[in-house]
């Protein structure tokens, strides 16, 4: 075997050593990513993946920012990550999986007068949407 100077050694071994070590937060990054997209899809009993497509489909990211979202920026309502641990939905109602599908159904019957117009979602859309939003915990 060819003679490999120690020095060399060392920084060979802190090399494999950090790749194990960022192999291993990557799988965790995953790991939780497919979690949060499992619990959201429990709670709420809807698509996630559907969800996102009707999300861009309803054109909601004309109004809210919404990060990783393709032109989900919009500033006419407020940013929309992190709404999977907000307490609120709106200052108005509980943050549940029925309140959060009420709201993108019918935002002017919770507030009259809302920015937020009636898009009339179906309740499949909506369902799938929560779904989605309740993947984005920060
Ligand atoms: C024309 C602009 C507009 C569109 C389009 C729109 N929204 Fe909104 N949205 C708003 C505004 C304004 C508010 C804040 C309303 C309030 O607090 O009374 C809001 C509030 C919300 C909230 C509550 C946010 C919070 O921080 O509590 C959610 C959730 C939401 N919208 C989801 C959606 C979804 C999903 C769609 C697409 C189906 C959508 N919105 C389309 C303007 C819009």
């Amino acid at each position: 075997m060819r003679y490999v100077p120690a020095k060399a050694s060392a920084a060979i071994l802190a090399l494999v050593v950090a790749g194990v070590v960022v192999a291993g937060v990557i799988v965790d990054a995953v790991d939780s990513r497919d979690d949060l997209w499992t619990h959201a899809a429990a709670t709420t009993h809807g698509d996630p993946y559907r969800g996102e497509a009707m999300f861009i489909q309803y054109g909601c990211g004309s109004c809210h920012g919404l990060k990783h979202v393709r032109k989900a920026s919009g500033m006419v309502g407020p940013p929309l990550d992190g709404i999977a641990v907000r307490a609120m939905i709106a200052g108005k109602l509980d943050n549940t999986p029925d309140n959060l599908q009420q709201w993108i159904r019918n935002p002017q019957a919770v507030t009259p007068g809302t920015d937020m117009p009636d898009l009339h979602v179906s309740a499949r859309d909506a369902r799938d949407i929560s779904a989605f939003l309740y993947t984005r915990a920060e």
